[in-house]
């Protein structure tokens, strides 16, 4: 290539899967049967209701046209009563939300709407790694924040104290969190909207797992009085709801801060198609049970995953909730990227290695729920075998 790229692509790897699946892609065209336990990618079904909204929409000939920058009102309304329903949260839905293609380019918008370079921002030192890639893409500053088994996998509020200074601008947070499985509660969210409001900091909460194998009441951290005042919400129905590939997201917030991102949204894209807003509503009806029947397939899931760990002599915590399970290596393994390639290489099973979503995650693996049992049982063979 003659033409040099600019600093921060030179700065920026390509994301870990982008690189890791087309290699995964390679052997599936070599006709080897690769299982796949390495991606968040739901196998199932949205809701019959969704797709069939989906299909009768698209046949509207007025379908077709470009799309209001904030969604339409049927989608905003049906996100503010799910957002009700779900956690109890009013959410004012001409103001307070802010629909997305996908929560992932929100972590970007969020950040290009808040961040000078320079600005120091708060990062899990375990996480989804969007969060420290865009962040140093907009030329802010990467303060990791510890997350410790031995405390939960939670912020320590006395370290946090120490890494603040005057131009810490964002505090990333994940709960259900992603890829320990530590749970939300309410007193860490009650901990982190004082720590925010005390040091004038915007807590970025992305919530995408609050339904997947919860073991308790879904909680959004804007239930938490007076986290409006510094907090904002990601949420996502790619995992809730099995619609990954179909990028239907949303922020709430205060209506201040929602009208900040869309100065920067509305200048990157232009709206959504109308027939799968259409089916977002229809689909953030789905009742209980199929929400219930939803988490029984992950459920019945779980035992391959664990008999899978147990196999490689690794440890896990069995009170995680989403979609994954994250199991710690024995002190036998030398490490989890050399066990990564030769499981993938040798018995054609794919699974991520805890690295990827920070260094403290080097000992540890992350397995995906995301296959049907009898799949995991058959990678449960193959490394045993
Ligand atoms: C913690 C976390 N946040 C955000 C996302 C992105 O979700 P979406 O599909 O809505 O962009 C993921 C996807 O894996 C995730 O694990």
């Amino acid at each position: 290539m003659i033409i040099e790229t600019a600093l921060r692509t030179r700065q920026t790897s390509e994301y870990y899967f982008s690189v890791k699946l087309a290699e995964v892609r390679k052997l599936l065209a070599e006709g080897h049967d690769v299982i796949n336990l390495g991606i968040g990618n739901p196998d199932m079904m949205p809701s019959e209701q969704t797709i069939q909204a989906l299909a009768n929409a698209a046949l509207k000939p007025q379908a077709h046209g470009y799309q209001p920058y904030v969604g339409t009102p049927a989608y905003r309304n049906a996100i503010a009563s799910f957002y009700y329903q779900t956690y109890g949260v009013k959410l004012d839905p001409l103001t307070e939300i802010l629909p997305l293609i996908g929560s992932k380019e929100g972590i970007t918008h969020i950040s290009l709407t808040f961040l000078d370079p320079g600005d120091e921002v708060l990062v899990p030192e375990l996480g989804y790694p969007a969060y420290r890639a865009v962040s140093q893409m907009v030329g802010a500053v990467v303060q990791e924040y510890p997350l410790r088994e031995e405390h939960g996998w939670q912020p320590d509020w006395e370290v946090m104290e120490g890494l603040v200074s005057a131009r810490t601008k964002i505090m990333w947070l994940n709960y259900p969190h992603m890829p320990t499985g530590a749970p939300a509660t309410i007193a860490l969210f009650e901990q982190a909207v004082a720590f925010a409001q005390k040091h004038k900091i915007l807590l970025c909460h992305d919530n995408p797992y609050s339904l997947v194998l919860n073991k308790k009441k879904p909680i959004s951290l804007l239930s938490v009085p007076g986290a409006r005042e510094v907090a904002i919400e990601l949420n996502s129905m790619s995992k809730s709801h099995n619609m990954a590939g179909w990028r239907l997201g949303w922020v709430a917030a205060a209506k201040p801060y929602i009208d900040a991102v869309l100065t920067i949204k509305s200048n990157v894209d232009s709206g959504m198609f109308w027939a799968m807003q259409e089916a977002a509503v229809a689909a953030l009806q789905n009742d209980q049970a199929w929400h219930d029947s939803r988490n029984a397939v992950y459920q019945g899931r779980l035992d391959a995953a664990e008999a899978f760990l147990s196999a490689l002599n690794c440890t896990w915590d069995s009170r995680q909730e989403g979609m994954f399970l994250w199991g710690k290596l024995p002190d036998s393994v030398e490490s989890a990227e050399q066990l990564v390639n030769s499981l993938l290489l040798e018995k054609y099973v794919f699974i991520a290695p805890g690295f990827i979503f920070g260094p403290k995650g080097q000992r540890y693996i992350r397995l995906s729920l995301c296959m049907p049992k009898e799949r995991i049982w058959e990678a449960v063979k193959r490394i045993k075998g």
